[in-house]
């Protein structure tokens, strides 16, 4: 086992920095030789959080080439845009280096096949690092789902539901280049942004582990809230006010799984809504979870159940958040970004894999331009391919780590938080 992970760090925008500051540059185990962006300023500030937190300087670089050929690092975290995410991590595993990737969609299914090419030739182990499989109530539900309580599992409904013009997409604009989500609502009509509630839902269903997504159909409504937004905060005569945008407001997909459950996932980023939502939702045979009402509700119990998430949480929270509530939080979101990193970070310890595993990665990269497909055909079902090539039907044993999503595990020999024990 190694003491201590060396991380070469590529992205310091607004999601790469907020886990540096907040997650990598905390972990004493961590070090982070090297760090790469195409900003100066960038490489500065991520310099500076990590001298602050009392790690040595870093390389800094431009050129993410020489990131990583760096015999240094043992793995390779990408905080980049999307446009970037494959061919950088294809680079990093070639170099033999664990591959941590944020989440986003491939633009091709080519690329999906390039990654687990990769994979297999290599061995390197590549984690889409979606935070969101760490959720307290996800992780709720996994041990709810694994402990039979919910029965068969039948169907799993999940969204994206998070109004973005105002703090995302039309910010800084003229300040910085055009933000890579802006220019695919440009030119793009799909599910751009799926693995918040899809990295959950495919863990607790059993994706590629004895279950797999056999199909999908995706139905785009028509785009009329990024002209409005981009007039609202930007003005009539902004040219992003006359664009014509690809990007349907509301994008509503259908997946249908081999084991017969489907899963139903909503993108809706565009239009105003009052509140942030994943809409994440469990039903089975025998109850359901709902993230809408804050409500878990099994055999036995009475309608109508309100919230009643403190009492389900005093009795079924899973053991690592049962862990993370005794210590207070850290971290980001709720504590699902220090989860995730720390998830990674001791699989590169231990050199074992990944608790979201390439195979994971892909195959959620996968629906946005399956999406695209099926939105173009008018919402005709495209097959979704099964990129483990038939390994789901018998994958080998799972990682028993603490932070393994597919059964749930205990090791109290390992902190979350390393060196406060
Ligand atoms: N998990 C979450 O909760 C969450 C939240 C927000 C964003 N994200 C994801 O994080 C990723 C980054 O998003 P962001 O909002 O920080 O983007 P951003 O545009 O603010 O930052 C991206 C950074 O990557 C750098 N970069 C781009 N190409 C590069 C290259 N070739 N070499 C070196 N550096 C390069 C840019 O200079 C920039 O600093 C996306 O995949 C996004 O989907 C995840």
């Amino acid at each position: 086992m190694k003491e201590t992970v060396k991380i070469g760090y590529v992205g310091l925008g607004r999601r790469g920095m907020a886990m540096l500051r907040a997650c990598f540059s905390q972990m004493p185990d961590v070090e982070i030789p090297i760090i790469c962006d195409l900003y100066d300023d960038r490489l500065e500030e991520g310099c500076r959080v990590l001298k602050e937190a009392g790690k040595p300087a870093p390389v800094m670089t431009h050129d993410y080439d020489e990131l990583v050929a760096n015999q240094d690092i043992d793995a390779v975290v990408i905080m980049t845009g999307w446009h970037e995410h494959v061919e950088m991590a294809e680079k990093a595993m070639l170099a033999g280096k664990y591959t941590g990737v944020e989440v986003g969609c491939a633009f091709d299914l080519s690329e999906c096949y390039r990654l687990i090419d990769v994979y297999e030739k290599t061995g390197s182990p590549l984690m889409m690092l979606e935070n969101c499989c760490y959720g307290r109530d996800e992780m709720m539900a996994l041990r709810l789902v694994r402990e039979g309580l919910f029965g068969d599992v039948v169907h799993c409904d999940g969204g994206y539901h998070h109004n973005l013009p105002e703090c995302e997409l039309f910010l800084n604009m003229g300040k910085e280049p055009l933000h890579y989500r802006l220019a695919s609502y440009i030119s793009r009509n799909c599910e751009q942004y799926p693995t918040h509630e899809l990295g959950p839902i495919a863990k607790l269903l059993g994706i590629n582990r004895g279950n797999r997504m056999l199909t999908l159909s995706s139905f785009a409504s028509k785009s009329g809230g990024l002209k409005q937004a981009a007039r609202d905060i930007l003005g009539e005569d902004s040219p992003y006010a006359k664009i014509d945008y690809r990007q349907g407001d509301i994008i509503t997909t259908v997946i249908t799984c081999a084991g017969g459950e489907t899963i139903h996932l909503c993108l809706d980023t565009t239009l105003p809504r009052p509140y942030y939502s994943r809409n994440f939702t469990v039903r089975g045979t025998r109850g359901m979870y709902t993230e809408e009402r804050h409500v878990v509700f099994l055999e036995g119990m009475q309608e109508p159940v309100e919230n009643n998430l403190e009492e389900m949480h005093e009795k079924y929270d899973h053991p690592l958040h049962r862990e993370y509530e005794s210590h207070g939080t850290k971290g980001g979101h709720g504590g699902i970004d220090w989860l995730v990193s720390r998830a990674f970070v001791e699989s590169v310890k231990n050199g074992t894999n990944t608790p979201i595993d390439a195979y994971d990665t892909v195959s959620w990269m996968a629906i946005g331009p399956l999406s695209e497909m099926s939105i173009a055909r008018g919402g005709a079902p495209v097959d979704i391919p099964d990129f483990t090539r038939g390994k789901w039907i018998n994958r080998e044993p799972v990682v028993r780590s603490k932070y393994c999503l597919d059964e749930v595990c205990e090791d109290a020999s390992v902190s979350i938080f390393p060196g406060e024990e």
